[in-house]
C-alpha cells in the first residue's frame, strides 16, 4: 500500500480520490487509508443490493479492453482516454498498440496521483501521452497542444469516456461534455461510453453511495438509468449491442441482458 508519504506534491491523502478509491476496487497498492476506507462503505452498501463492486469495477476495465480492441480491429488508430484512471493490469495502450502498432494514445486526467503513475509508465513510449485535463473543459482538452499534437482531428478518433460521467450529476452539463468532446470528429470516429447503473428497480441503499462520493475531491456520484444514459449519447448512435451489461457486452453480439443487475452499463457508439 501507499503511505501518506508518497503523496505526490499537492495530494492531501486524507481526502479520499475517485481514482485511488477505483484502484482500491481493482485490487491496486496505488491508494491511501483514507481512500480504502471511503470504498470500503461503498463496497459494503453494495453488497447489501447484491453488487459486488469490485467484481463490476473488473468488469468495466474488460469492457473498456473489448471496446478498444474491436475498434482498432476495424482501423482506430487514435484513442483519445478522457479519465483514464491510475495504471492497472491491460491498460488502453497495451490492448491498441497489440492491435495496431503505429496507433497513438492520449490519456487525459485531472487527478496528480494519475498523472505521476502514468507519466512513470510511459515516459520512454512515443506512441503514449499523457495530459493534465479536465473533463468539465472539453474545448481546452481538444486544444491541448498535446494532444493536438498527437492526434490528427482529420482522421477517425475514438473518444473513451469511461467510468468518468458519474461525477458530472447534471444530465444537460454530462450531455454537453459528451457532444463537446466529439463535435466535429472525422467519419468513422466513435465513443466509448460507460457508467455506473442502480439496477432496474434497485432504489435505497445506493442513493448513500453519493454521500461518501461527496466527501472525495470529485465531490459527488450520480448513477443513471438507462434512459438517462441514453440522453447522455446525443447524435452518436449506439453499434451492437448497444447499451448493454459490461459483464455481457461484446462487439457485435446479439444479446437479452438482465438489467435488473447493479453493475456498469457501457456502450460504443459511431459519432455522427
Ligand atoms: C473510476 S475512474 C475510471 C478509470 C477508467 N476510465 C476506467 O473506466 O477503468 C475515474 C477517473 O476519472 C478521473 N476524473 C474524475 N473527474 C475528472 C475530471 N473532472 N476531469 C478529468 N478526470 C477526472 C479520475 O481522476 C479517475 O482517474
Amino acid at each position: 500500500m501507499t503511505t501518506p508519504e508518497q503523496a505526490p506534491p499537492g495530494v492531501d491523502p486524507a481526502v479520499p480520490s475517485v481514482a485511488r478509491m477505483y484502484d482500491y476496487y481493482l485490487g491496486g497498492k496505488d491508494n491511501f487509508a483514507a481512500d480504502r476506507e471511503a470504498a470500503e462503505k461503498v463496497i459494503a452498501i453494495s453488497r447489501e443490493v447484491g453488487n459486488d463492486l469490485r467484481g463490476a469495477a473488473r468488469a468495466n476495465r474488460a469492457f473498456l479492453g473489448r471496446a478498444v480492441r474491436s475498434l482498432a480491429a476495424r482501423g482506430c488508430r487514435q484513442f483519445l482516454d478522457v479519465g483514464a484512471g491510475l495504471p492497472t493490469q491491460e491498460n488502453v495502450h497495451q490492448v491498441v498498440l497489440r492491435e495496431v502498432p503505429d496507433a497513438q494514445v492520449v490519456y487525459v486526467d485531472n487527478d496528480p496521483t494519475v498523472l505521476v503513475h502514468a507519466r512513470a509508465l510511459l515516459a520512454d513510449n512515443p506512441q503514449t501521452s499523457v495530459v493534465e485535463g479536465d473533463l468539465l473543459d472539453p474545448e481546452a482538452i481538444r486544444a491541448h497542444r498535446v494532444v493536438r499534437e498527437r492526434i490528427d482531428f482529420d482522421r477517425p478518433v475514438t473518444v473513451i469516456l469511461c467510468a468518468i460521467l458519474q461525477f458530472v450529476p447534471d444530465d444537460e452539463v454530462a450531455a454537453s461534455i459528451v457532444a463537446r468532446l466529439c463535435a466535429d470528429l472525422a467519419p468513422g470516429s466513435h465513443l466509448v461510453l460507460s457508467h455506473p447503473f442502480p439496477g432496474e428497480g434497485q432504489d435505497g441503499p445506493l442513493s448513500q453511495v453519493d454521500g461518501i462520493y461527496k466527501r472525495s475531491a470529485a465531490g459527488s456520484f450520480t448513477l443513471r438509468s438507462r434512459d438517462r444514459l441514453a440522453t447522455l449519447l446525443g447524435d452518436a448512435e449506439p453499434v451492437p449491442p448497444g447499451l448493454a451489461p459490461v459483464e455481457v457486452w461484446e462487439p457485435g453480439a446479439d444479446l437479452t441482458p438482465d438489467f435488473r443487475v447493479p453493475t456498469y452499463l457501457g456502450v460504443v457508439a459511431r459519432v455522427r
